[in-house]
This record gives C-alpha cells, structure tokens and sequence, in this order.
C-alpha cells in the first residue's frame, strides 16, 4: 500500500496543480491518441509541466496506454502514474444498445452486466475510469443527448446508475478487488439535462424543491452504490455554472451527502466560467472553480496559470490543494497504480475478450430487451416461410453502433440485411433512399416489393445528429422517409417500421400507414441479429419507453412526471377554452412513458391494498396479471404512488417501483409492491423532506397510462 500523505510531500506546489490538470495524450507524447470530444485550444503550458500533469483522457489501447506510462515515468520527475480516463459510455469495442435504449429495458441486472463487460474491454485496454454512467433527467427530444440518459424518471435512472456503477467497480465494499474493475465517473452535475429549450449547453432553472426532488436523486444513487467520481456540468444552474456553483458542488455534494471522491471538471467547463461571463483572468477561474472542489480541471489550463497568484495573495491556501491533491492520489492507490501502473492491461488478452463471441453474444441479448414494439396489427412476428422485403436507409447499413462508442467500428456491426442473409430467409433488400435524399428511387422500390405482402421499413435518423452538441428543432423521420413509408402503405403492403433513434421521434404523420413500430434505437454492434429475433418471434418484446414520444416537438420538453395545474385538461376531451392545454393539438404525448407491447397478451386485474398506512409502517399492493396468450412473455409492472394533500404540487403520478415478471403462456401471477413513507416524503422550498397524512393513489400497470388503481390514507 503506498502512503499519499508520504508521496505528497514530495511533490512541489507546481506538480500538486499538475495533478490536478489533465488533457490528451497528445500534449504530452506527440502522438494522436486522444479521442477529442470538445473544443481544441492550445495551452500556455512547457512540455516538462505537461509531462507532469496527473491524468490524461481519450485513449484506449493496451499497446498505446502501455507506451504512454512508460514515456510518462520515463520523464516525469515524480514518477506517480497517469490515471487513463475515457468515456466508455455503452461498450468499449463490443458496442451494446445506447444508454436510452438500455433504460428502456427496466433491466437492472441487464445494465449491470453490460457495464461489466464494459469494464472487462476497457481495463484490458488500459483504461483506469470511465465518464460513465450519465444520469442526467431528460424530457426534451430536441437535446442530442437524451441518448446518453436513461430517460425522464428519477426512479429508473438511480436504479440504472447503481447498475451501472456495480458493473464498473464491483459490488460496493469490494469495489477494485477485480483487476478489471474500473472507476465510476457519474456525470454531469448537475441539472445537464434541462437545458432551456433543449439546446446543448444552455442554461437550466430548476427550483429547489424540484431539483432535490426529481433531479438530484440519480446522482446521489451513484454515489450511494460508491461511485467515485464526479463530473460538473457545462450548464450555469440557477444562474451560476456548476464548476463554480457553491451550493451544488459545496453544500449538497461536499456537506449534505459527505462525498470524499475526485471532482473533475467537463472539458474546459472550469475554462468557460470565462465564457460564461464569471471571470475575465485565470486566477480568478481558477479560485472559483477550487473553491468549489473541483478536484480536476479538463482540459482548460487556469489552475496551473492562477495558482501562484492566488496562493501569493492568500486567495487559496496550500492545505486547499493538499486536499484536492489526496482525493486524487487515494484513487490512484485504491486501484494499485503505484505498485502496478498497469494494473489489467494485457495485449494478450485484448486478443481474447474483445468482440468475443459471449461478449456478442450479450450484446445481441441487450437488443432483444432494449428494443420497444409500440405498435402490433397481429403482423408480428413474421412466417419465416414467407417472403418478405426490407427497404430504407437502414436495411443495409452497419451505422447503427451509436454516436458515442468509444473504439466500436461501424463495421464490425452485424446489419438487418446481414442477419436475414445468415439466416436464409428468402427476402428482397434495397435502400431505396438515404436518410438526407430529396426523394426516393419509387421504380426500385416497386420492383423490391411487387412480389411481397409485407414489408419491413427501416428509417431513422443519423446516428451522427444525435449526442452532445445535436440539438434538433424538428424531431421527425426526414421526409424522404416519410414520404417512402406512406408509399408503401399506398401500395397496399403491411408494413414493419424499424426505427434507429437516439432520441424520441414524432411518428404522428406515418403511426396510421403503418401496422407495426419497433423503436431499435441505436443498436449497438449486434442490431441486425436481435432484431432479427424478435421479429420472427425466436424472442420476446420487454422494453418500455424510457421517455415518452411527443405528439409534436411543440410539446417539449414533455413527461409523465406533471402537474394538474389549476386548470387541467390532462385527458385531452377537449373540455372548455380555459384549460391548460393546446386548442391545435393534443396535450398527452403520442407513446407514453413506460409503454410498450409483448407478443403475450398481459391482463391485470384485482389489484389490492394491504390497508392503510401509519407512519413507521409498511404496507403492500398486489395485482393479478395473467398472460392471456400461447407466448411466454416478461412483463415489467410498474407502480406509480399520486400524493392528494401537498405543501407544494406534486406530480399527477411518479414511479415508485417496477418489477419484470415472467409469465408464461396461459399463467398468472400476484406482482406485490412495498410502500414505505419515503416513498411519500418529498422536498419543498424550504429543504424539508416530509409528507402529509391524507389521501394517496397507487396505480400498477403496464404503462403511466394504462394501470389498475386503489387508494389509502396515511394516517
Ligand atoms: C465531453 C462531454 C463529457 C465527456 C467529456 C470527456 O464534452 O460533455 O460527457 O465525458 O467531454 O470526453
């Protein structure tokens, strides 16, 4: 074990700021490794302070990682390890569903398990931390980087973070024991996926009562589950941006929750407090961004351009680096880099593990339970003795890996058109359009599809337009596409719509040509052969929305999680002039959270309370749900708990559990729920986290509009 406190005395105040500095690895050996995934600037800063700095990001790599540890302990004068960072987001070269696509699942177990293998690509690649998991609270489609979210429920995205953070650390207590074990980095903190107006970096309001309520709660999951690091947010919340925002990173992370890990910085989000208009000189970006234990600075060059000043003028003290400097050392000791800077790298294994047949094998299974059918006109699944064709800019295509995967390649993907092909179905294939083109080629697709009754349409949007800095004011198919689905439709073919979104997408001007919907999302390196599955029915729909899909962009941001106002004309009935509503369209989003379709047909019925509830006490709700069909299925019940006597509004319903329930053919089962008080308490203005006696609703369904409902009173 080495000692930090022993190692810090022997760093100088300039190596202290160096540790807690990173950039690429370029800056520092010249060569291009580092994946950029910002705003390139160049740095007032020598090659022997870069040759100094405490951790580098962007790279992967056995072979490369090795070559910079070596050169790295060659020259630097302290010899402590480079801690290697990346952002290993959903797979690092076996490439799974996006992380939207992986909430849709409402599979704990199964996010746990891609993180896992994750973890195993990544730390035999010489990868130390991942930015990952992002838990931001996202309920607008026009915000590129809903993708990266588990969706609009504080619910399921604490429970995909804890998920998440197991896969990568281990079990907490354990957590580093397995070499392949890597650090957490929960990101981005706080309030990232609230941007006004959905546009990417812009800034968030969020009032305190609802920020502590909905926002924060994923985040503070992380941590709970022992993730250890943290990673600010570009956005100014409430006014002030989060790498100098006291309150959030101080009050609540540092005080309130006793978070003891590393602060890192986005990319030049400590340099754009300049930007934001918080400061015009170094030192004072750097004081702010100190000040408010930013432990290290992505990627922007104030802490080492301010800190004599600061130090100089008292602003800061050493002591105040000293921490900062041990949070970061105490991670590069928990994972051994002082005795073994190398920690699970191993070329030998790359070769082995990555792309490994289990590892597909798991990523093809992620894709049969990330994938929601929305919409079933008794036409799936497909007769495989039946001839089909599959037509779209996305019949034939490996782009379908994500916008974000790391060291996944396109190409290694497995595509629609290849799975069919392996799989001998007779079947006729043309793209027939790119997503982008003026029009379609109308005499080739008459001659894909003349011979066949049904048809599988496979359209969606580049994954390239989606992610970080994709912001879109329209969230419909391009009309190319558009326009080719309701040519099908016209000549009077079933059609199968496979979409590839990494955001919600307003389906309203295709959904009635239309008799069936598969939301694929981005897919991930085994698309073609899950899909494949599910639509010839060798496995089963389980996923739900994650996040709704609007009517109309108009709507957003949009969500389950809403208010009944003073005024409410939540059921669309088109109930009187003062409403809250549209008098031009509908006010619910056209799919709602938690929906999504099974070749088994789920019924509930007798839904029933334990009774009504004291304060220390726990009560149960159950619910008969029997499969009502020949096709074994899982379903995943979800409980939604309303609060009728409130000091501040509160939702129509919020998620309070889900459970996936197989059922087979023909069966039923009792789905029990526990309900304690924390599930009723929640925040106001004033911090205070209570809840009143009185009258509460408990639905439990198939969606957070389709349930069974009971009521019970805390007394
Ligand atoms: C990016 C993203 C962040 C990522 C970081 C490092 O700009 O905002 O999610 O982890 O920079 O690549």
């Amino acid at each position: 074990m080495a000692d930090i406190n022993e190692i810090l005395k022997t760093l100088t105040l300039e190596e202290k700021i160096l540790q807690m500095t990173q950039y690429l690895p370029d800056f520092i050996d010249g060569n291009d490794s580092g994946e950029i995934t910002g705003t390139m600037y160049s740095f007032d800063i020598n090659q022997e302070q870069f040759l100094n700095v405490g951790s580098v990001l962007g790279l992967g790599g056995a072979k490369t990682v090795r070559e910079l540890q070596d050169f790295y302990l060659e020259k630097s004068r302290h010899k402590i390890p480079l801690l290697i960072m990346n952002d290993v987001i959903h797979g690092y070269r076996t490439i799974f569903p996006i992380p939207l696509a992986i909430g849709a699942s409402f599979d704990d177990e199964l996010a746990e398990r891609i993180a896992r293998v994750t973890a195993v690509e990544s730390a035999i690649s010489g990868i130390h931390v991942t930015f990952s998991p992002m838990v931001d609270l996202v309920n607008d489609a026009r915000f590129g980087r809903v993708m990266e979210s588990t969706g609009e429920d504080p619910l399921l995205n604490a429970n995909m973070a804890k998920a998440f953070v197991r896969g990568y650390q281990g079990e907490k207590g354990q957590e580093f024991k397995d070499e392949y074990d890597i650090i957490a980095c929960v990101k981005h903190f706080a309030g990232y996926g609230k941007v006004t107006a959905g546009r990417d970096y812009n800034y968030v309001e969020i009032p305190d009562y609802l920020l502590r309520q909905t926002y924060l709660p994923p985040y503070k999951a992380a941590l709970d589950e022992g993730c250890r690091m943290v990673m600010t947010s570009f956005n100014a919340l409430n006014g002030i941006p989060s790498s100098a925002n006291s309150y959030i990173m101080n009050d609540i992370l540092r005080k309130e929750w006793a978070f003891d890990g590393v602060v890192i910085s986005d990319w030049n989000a400590v340099g754009e407090l300049w930007q934001h208009g918080l400061t015009d000189n170094s030192a004072d970006t750097a004081e702010k961004a100190i000040n408010c234990n930013v432990d290290i600075e992505m990627m922007s060059d104030h802490y080492i351009k301010g800190y004599k000043q600061l130090i100089d003028e008292g602003r800061i003290t050493e002591e105040q680096i000293d921490v900062c400097v041990l949070r970061i050392l105490k991670l590069k000791e928990e994972l051994g880099l002082f005795e073994n800077p190398y920690r699970a790298l191993s070329e030998e294994k790359e070769k082995e593990l990555i792309l490994c047949e289990e590892h597909r094998n798991l990523a093809t299974e992620s894709v049969e339970k990330t994938a929601v059918l929305l919409k079933n006109n008794d036409i799936l699944p497909l007769n495989k003795n039946e001839k089909i064709a599959i037509v779209g800019p996305f019949a034939d295509t490996h782009n379908i890996i994500g916008a974000w995967s790391c060291k996944g390649v396109n190409e290694e993907s497995t595509s629609i058109y290849n799975a069919f092909k392996n799989k001998n179905i007779d079947f006729n294939c043309a793209k027939i359009c790119d997503i982008e083109d003026e029009c379609f080629d109308e005499q080739k697709l008459i001659e894909t599809i003349k011979d066949v009754d049904k048809v599988i349409v496979a359209v969606g949007e580049n994954q390239d337009d989606t992610g970080e800095g994709n912001s879109k004011g329209i969230i419909k198919l391009s009309k190319v596409q558009e326009d080719l689905v309701k040519k099908v439709h016209s000549m009077n073919k079933k059609v199968v719509l496979v979409l590839f979104n990494g955001r919600p997408l307003d389906l309203k001007n295709i959904i009635d040509c239309v008799d069936a919907v598969i939301v694929a999302w981005f897919t991930g390196t085994e698309g073609g052969s899950g899909l494949y599955n599910l639509i010839y029915g060798e496995s089963n729909f389980s996923a739900k929305l994650p996040m709704c899909f609007p009517y109309d962009v108009a709507q957003c941001p949009v969500s389950y999680i809403d208010y009944i106002t003073g005024r409410p004309k939540r059921d669309d009935s088109g109930s009187g002039r003062y409403t809250s509503g549209y008098i031009d369209m509908p006010n619910l989003p056209l799919f709602a959270f938690g929906e999504g379709l099974s070749y088994s047909k789920f019924v509930y019925d007798n839904i029933q309370i334990s009774g009504d509830m004291e304060e220390n006490q726990t009560i149960t709700v159950s619910v008969d749900v029997s499969n009502v069909s020949d096709v074994d299925g899982v379903e995943t019940v979800q409980m939604y708990i309303s609060d009728k006597v409130f000091r501040v509004i509160r939702p129509m319903k919020e998620l309070k559990g889900y459970k996936k329930v197989r059922i087979n053919a023909n069966d039923k089962k009792t789905v029990t729920f526990e309900i304690n008080i924390d599930m009723l308490k929640y925040y106001d203005n004033d911090k205070k986290f209570e809840v009143e006696k009185g009258e509460f609703e408990v639905m439990v369904g198939t969606s957070s509009k389709e349930y069974l409902s009971v009521k019970f009173n805390l007394i």
